[in-house]
C-alpha cells in the first residue's frame, strides 16, 4: 500500500495543549494503594509514595492528574481524607465494591502532585452532595489563609493554597450506575449553582460539565444540550468520556475505534456552538476529555459480582498488547487532531487500573505498551498541530464502514516537525511519503516504530521491554519515505 501527506507549517490547527497529556488517579483498585502509594514499598519516600511510580509517571510526561473519581467521587466525603492519618473513618465505597481507609486525600494527592510535576485537577461530588460541601472543599484548597477551613489546612501542614485551577462539576452524571445519578435538567441547574457560587469565591477557576459517558449513551446530544442550557455562561468545558475494546476478534474496526472519537468530538462542538447561538454568546465551550483509553469493559462487566468489600483490590487491571497500544496511538492522534476544540484530556487511568504504569505491591514497577505512544507523544508534540490531509487507501470495517489505512497528525516548531503515523492494516506494510517542501530543506532524523509481529504480545514484569518504540531502518530520503508495519504506531522527526 502507498500513501502520501504534506507537512506545511502555514497549516495551523492550534497550538498544541500541555493539558492533552493529563491522567486519572482514582480510588478505584490498586491506582492510589500500592500504585502511587504504598509506605511499605523499598521505593517508598517519607510521605509514603513509590519512587519507582513517581519516576515513571515524570517519564510518561504527564501534565495535570484528574482526582479522586471517577465514580467513587459520587459518593466520596473529602472531609474524610484530611487531619490525622489514624483518625480517619473507613468508608464503604459503593462504586466498586471496596472498603476505603482515606489514608490518601487530598492534602496528600497534592504533595504527590507537586513531586510529580504535574497540575492536579479536582472532581466534585455532586452525586450524593452539592453546592455547599463543593464551596467547602474550594476554600479548604485554594483561600491561604484566615477562615476556619484554610486554617485547617495550613493545619494539617499545607501552608501554602494548593491552587487548584480546574474543577469537574460531578462525574458521568448520565449514567445510571452513577451514585446520585440525574435527567440532564437536573444535573444541569445543580452544576449551574455550584458553578456561580464558586465563581464568587474564584472568578479565575476552569469548570468543567458533565457531559456524556460515552456516543452511545440513549440521552448522547440532548444531555450536552440541556446541560449547556443551564450552564453556558459559567462553566469552560464540556466533558466526554469514551473506551474502546476488540469485540469477537474483529481487529480491524478495533484499530479504527479514533473514528468513533472523532464522531464524538465533533457532535459535541456542533452541540455547543448550536447552543452557543441560541444563547447569542460570543463565548465558546471547549472539551475536556477526561476520560479516555482502551477498556476490556466487557470483561469487567462479564465478572461475578463482589461479595465482600475489600481494601485495594485488583481491579480493572487490563495487560494491554500492541494492538492496544495502535489503537491507544490512534485515539491520541484523534485527540491532538481536533486541538482547537480539545483543549484539555486525561487518560484513565495512571497506574494498575486501565493504566500505562503496573506495580506489584511490595514489588517492581513497569511500562504497559500503551506507555510508549503517550510518553513519546507527550515528550515530541510541541508548538502548533498542524493539518496534514493524508491520501491513503482504506479498509472496509464493520462497525465504522470504510476507513483510511493511515491515520496521523503533525506538530511544528521551529526546531522541527513531528509526524504521529498510525497503520491500521492487519497484513501489509504502508509506504508513507511525506511531502517536505514546505519545510526548507528538513530531512527525516529519526523515525521509530511500536510494532510486533505477534500483535497479542504484551509487557510483563518479567519482560517489560517486549513491546518498545524501535528504530524503523525502513526510511528514505530525497523524496522522505518511511514504510510503516502493519499494526504500528510510528514516530518521525524531521529537522
Ligand atoms: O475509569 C473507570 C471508570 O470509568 C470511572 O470511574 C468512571 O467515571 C467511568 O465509567
Amino acid at each position: 500500500h502507498q500513501a502520501e501527506l504534506t507537512l506545511d507549517p502555514a497549516f495551523k490547527v492550534a497550538p498544541v495543549r500541555r493539558r492533552t497529556f493529563g491522567t486519572f488517579v482514582e480510588h478505584l483498585g490498586r491506582c492510589v494503594y500500592t500504585g502511587i502509594h504504598e509506605p511499605d514499598h523499598p521505593s517508598a519516600d517519607d510521605d509514603g509514595f513509590r519512587r519507582d511510580v513517581l519516576d515513571l509517571t515524570r517519564e510518561l510526561g504527564v501534565s495535570t492528574v484528574r482526582y479522586p473519581g471517577g465514580n467513587f467521587v459520587s459518593g466520596y466525603r473529602w472531609e474524610d481524607g484530611i487531619g490525622p492519618v489514624a483518625e480517619r473513618p473507613r468508608r464503604l465505597d459503593l462504586a466498586w465494591h471496596s472498603t476505603e481507609t482515606n489514608e490518601v486525600g487530598v492534602d496528600e494527592f497534592v504533595r504527590w502532585c507537586r513531586k510529580a510535576g504535574v497540575e492536579p485537577m479536582m472532581a466534585l461530588n455532586l452525586g450524593t452532595r452539592g453546592i455547599a460541601e463543593a464551596l467547602d472543599l474550594l476554600e479548604y484548597c485554594n483561600h491561604p489563609s484566615g477562615t476556619t477551613l484554610s486554617d485547617l489546612r495550613v493545619a494539617n501542614g499545607s501552608k501554602e493554597p494548593h491552587g487548584i485551577r480546574m474543577w469537574c462539576l460531578g462525574n458521568e452524571m448520565d449514567g445510571r450506575w452513577q451514585t446520585g445519578h440525574k435527567t440532564a435538567r437536573e444535573y444541569g441547574r445543580l452544576a449551574a449553582e455550584t458553578a456561580r457560587a464558586m465563581r464568587t469565591m474564584d472568578r479565575n477557576l476552569e469548570l468543567v460539565a458533565c457531559g456524556s459517558s460515552g456516543s452511545g449513551m440513549p440521552t448522547f446530544g440532548a444531555w450536552e444540550a440541556t446541560v449547556l442550557e443551564e450552564t453556558y455562561d459559567v462553566v469552560d468545558f464540556i466533558s466526554c468520556h469514551a473506551y474502546y475494546e476488540e469485540k469477537d476478534g474483529d481487529l480491524g474496526s478495533f484499530l479504527a475505534c479514533s473514528t468513533d472519537m472523532e464522531y464524538f468530538i465533533s457532535s459535541v462542538v456542533a452541540t455547543a456552538d448550536h447552543v452557543g447561538a441560541r444563547l447569542k454568546s460570543s463565548k465558546r465551550i471547549d472539551i475536556s476529555f477526561d476520560e479516555w483509553n482502551v477498556w476490556y469493559l466487557s470483561r469487567f462487566h462479564g465478572a461475578e459480582p463482589p461479595t465482600d468489600w475489600p481494601v485495594a483490590p485488583p481491579l480493572l487491571e487490563d495487560h494491554y498488547h500492541l494492538a492496544d497500544a495502535v489503537a491507544f496511538g490512534g485515539l491520541l492522534i484523534t485527540l491532538l487532531r481536533n486541538s482547537d476544540r480539545v483543549t484539555a484530556a486525561s487518560l484513565a487511568q495512571l497506574v494498575n487500573v486501565i493504566a500505562p504504569i503496573m506495580t506489584e505491591p511490595g514489588g517492581r514497577a513497569w511500562r504497559q505498551t500503551t506507555f510508549h505512544p503517550f510518553a513519546q507523544a507527550s515528550r515530541h508534540a510541541a508548538g502548533d498541530v498542524l493539518r496534514v490531509e493524508p491520501v491513503s487507501p482504506s479498509y472496509e470495517t464493520k462497525e465504522y464502514g470504510e476507513v483510511p489505512l493511515l491515520h496521523a497528525v503533525a506538530t511544528h516548531t521551529e526546531e522541527g516537525t513531528t509526524l504521529f503515523a498510525v497503520n491500521r492494516s492487519t497484513d501489509a506494510p504502508l509506504s508513507l511519503k511525506i511531502d517536505t517542501r514546505a519545510l526548507g530543506g528538513a530531512r527525516i532524523v529519526e523515525a521509530t516504530t511500536l510494532t510486533d509481529a505477534d500483535v497479542y504480545a504484551r509487557n510483563t514484569a518479567d519482560a517489560p521491554d517486549r513491546i518498545v518504540p524501535r528504530p524503523n531502518p525502513d526510511v528514505e530520503h530525497d523524496p522522505a519515505r518511511v514504510l510503516l508495519p502493519p499494526v504500528s504506531w510510528n514516530v518521525i522527526r524531521l529537522a
